[in-house]
């Protein structure tokens, strides 16, 4: 079993390449901003479908007492993590924006959203680790990911019926990634807001079938595969890409004009991250993915 996971492990360090997330000109107060505007988002996000599904809501859904009451938990965790956030920016600290959650209509489809929204709030400070220059932040971003990781963890296991990983590493993403995603559920910001040094890339999503949709041209690219520490691509013809795996677990893809299997920076990336979710069995080994 051992030899298997690291001939498995050697092979993927073979066909793929990791270089850490580029390393941008971001100031340590712009990453305490871009992570107060997603902590805002996840607090908001907790809030509003909390007080619109009630414990019968939950009741009715399916779910145990425990899952609406550990709920509550986490939501007053997001909002300790806007405090602590917001605490060290001063009057400088950006403020919540108007949010949309279009795919959220009960209690089920909540808790699967909390499932992918922690999954990035665990890329997004994982992809800003290497960014931050004071360390005492480093300590501070450290132990809100930990417990980011370990809501995602719980929302996946306990409540999802999931594994509480994807993998043997989780997935580092950068500032323009992790930003594309949650623009998406941002309608409106306070202009007062600070503006951060981020951008969203053109929405992707990639159909059962391949079909890749975006408001970009599909000409001449590529949908690079990004899980755990590994990313491969795998080519677009004709508006389909062909023969995208199932990494186990949470990953991302995003659309490249890049045909190799480095890691994409930014200047490379078309549009997405798309979010890719694939359960797996428990029976299933689960060594990084080798494409
Ligand atoms: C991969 O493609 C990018 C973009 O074209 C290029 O900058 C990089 O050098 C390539 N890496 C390798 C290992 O070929």
């Amino acid at each position: 079993m051992k030899t298997t996971a690291a001939i498995a492990i050697l092979a993927a360090a073979a066909t793929t390449s990791y270089a850490a997330p580029a390393k941008r000109a971001v100031t340590d107060t712009d990453i305490l901003q871009y992570a107060l505007t997603l902590e805002h988002l996840e607090n908001a996000f907790y809030h509003q479908f909390l007080g619109q599904f009630d414990a019968a809501a939950f009741k009715n859904a399916g779910f145990p007492d425990w899952v609406r009451g550990r709920l509550e938990n986490i939501a007053e965790h997001e909002a300790q993590h806007v405090a602590l956030l917001s605490g060290a920016l001063g009057s400088a600290a950006t403020q919540p924006c108007e949010y949309q959650f279009p795919g959220v209509t009960d209690p089920k489809s909540f808790a699967a959203t909390a499932t992918l929204i922690e999954n990035v709030g665990v890329s997004a400070y994982l992809g800003a680790a290497s960014s931050i220059v004071e360390k005492a932040y480093v300590t501070v971003a450290g132990s809100i990911l930990t417990t980011e990781a370990r809501h995602q963890a719980w929302l996946n296991s306990a409540v999802e019926k999931n594994s509480a990983w994807s993998g043997p590493e989780d997935t580092p993403l950068d500032f323009d990634e992790v930003y594309s995603i949650a623009s998406a559920f941002i309608k409106s910001c306070p202009s007062t807001n600070p503006t951060l040094p981020v951008k969203a890339f053109p929405a992707l999503t990639i159909g059962e079938d391949g079909t890749v949709s975006t408001s970009a041209s599909t000409d001449g690219t590529y949908v690079q595969v990004i899980a755990g520490l590994t990313s491969n691509v795998f080519p677009v013809v004709n508006g389909k890409v062909q023969g995208l795996p199932n990494p186990q677990g949470i990953s991302y893809a995003v659309l490249t004009t890049q045909g190799n299997n480095t890691l994409v920076g930014d200047d490379n990336i078309v549009a997405g991250p798309v979010i890719l979710n694939n359960p797996f069995n428990s029976k299933q080994s689960n060594p990084a993915p080798a494409f």
